[in-house]
């Protein structure tokens, strides 16, 4: 009779075998994310499929695109909000504002931005503090059909009392409802609010700098990812910012800890916001 730490190995092994043929056919490397976070993922999918084993598994999402396309919803977790944190975006307005309203033209980036909810948040903020028309966001995620959810802007009308509680804990100055309309049973962002957004795919595993940056949020991503990884990606980061450029994290992830840590000034801890040191 096998030994159940035998099994373990086994299980193991056909988890590295899966991650490695998702890599090989559809080019997301999924290796180097948190092996809790991805076990967890796969084993519900394999719950839900009615598939015996991770290795049969495999032979379905060699073959079946559109089984792979769930499972690459699965491993990327969507969730998100508007203002979500709000205490985050008051800091954002108290202590990094004034500090971008010093250039002419800034360029922002919001990496693993899912539906786009972070990013019109942070467009709200830039209108109120009259920062918009000077800046050029870009918002990226690497996964397609998140992506067409944030370019279209539209939302369930059942969260909107959640976001505009948000939105008025975040020192919102406005009505939140000024900045949507609704249609029965959802709102659609106003178009005024996506001028300045771009939005593209990017992988952050696979991909390369982003151009120069004054600001970048990542927040909710890195908490997937193993050591090395945060590490690769927070480099990337700190290549793509400019010197006194800010990095904005989710509440669960830190400096802490990483390479980089001595490269950046804590602005706020409690809200995540570093800011990239000048070197001579
Ligand atoms: C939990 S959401 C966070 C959304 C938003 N930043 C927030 O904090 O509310 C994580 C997002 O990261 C994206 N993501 C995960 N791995 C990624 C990668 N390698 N490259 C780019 N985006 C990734 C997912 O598709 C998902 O939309």
């Amino acid at each position: 009779m096998k030994n159940k730490s035998a099994e373990l190995d086994n299980e193991r092994l056909e988890i590295k075998l899966l991650l490695e043929a998702i890599y090989l056919k559809y080019g997301f490397d999924f290796r180097d994310y948190s092996s809790a976070h991805t076990k967890r993922r796969l084993e519900n999918r394999l719950g839900l499929s009615g598939l015996e084993h991770y290795g049969q598994m495999q032979h379905r999402l060699i073959h079946d695109e559109a089984f792979f396309n769930e499972l690459l919803l699965d491993l990327s977790i969507n969730v998100t909000e508007m203002f979500r944190d709000p205490w985050f975006y008051k800091k954002i307005r108290e202590e990094v504002i004034p500090h971008l309203q010093t250039y002419p033209f800034i360029r922002a980036w919001h990496a693993g931005c899912s539906a786009g909810q972070e990013v019109y948040s942070m467009c709200i903020v830039l209108e109120e503090e009259g920062m918009k028309n000077r800046t050029q966001i870009y918002a990226t995620d690497f996964n397609e059909l998140i992506l067409q959810k944030a370019r279209s802007g539209i939302y369930p009308i059942d969260v909107i009392r959640d976001y505009t509680a948000n939105y008025q804990q975040a020192g919102g100055k406005k009505s939140f409802s000024d900045y949507y309309s609704a249609h029965y049973d959802h709102v659609i962002i106003n178009q005024e609010l996506k001028d300045k957004v771009l939005f593209s795919s990017h992988n952050l595993v696979t991909d390369g700098v982003f151009g120069e940056m004054n600001i970048i949020f990542c927040r909710n991503v890195l908490i997937y990812f193993n050591k090395d990884l945060q590490n690769k990606v927070l480099k990337l980061f700190h290549d793509t910012l400019c010197p006194g450029g800010f990095l904005c994290l989710g509440s669960k992830e830190s400096l802490k800890f990483t390479n980089l840590v001595d490269e950046y000034e804590v602005v706020a801890e409690r809200e995540k916001i570093y800011r990239k040191k000048r070197r001579p």
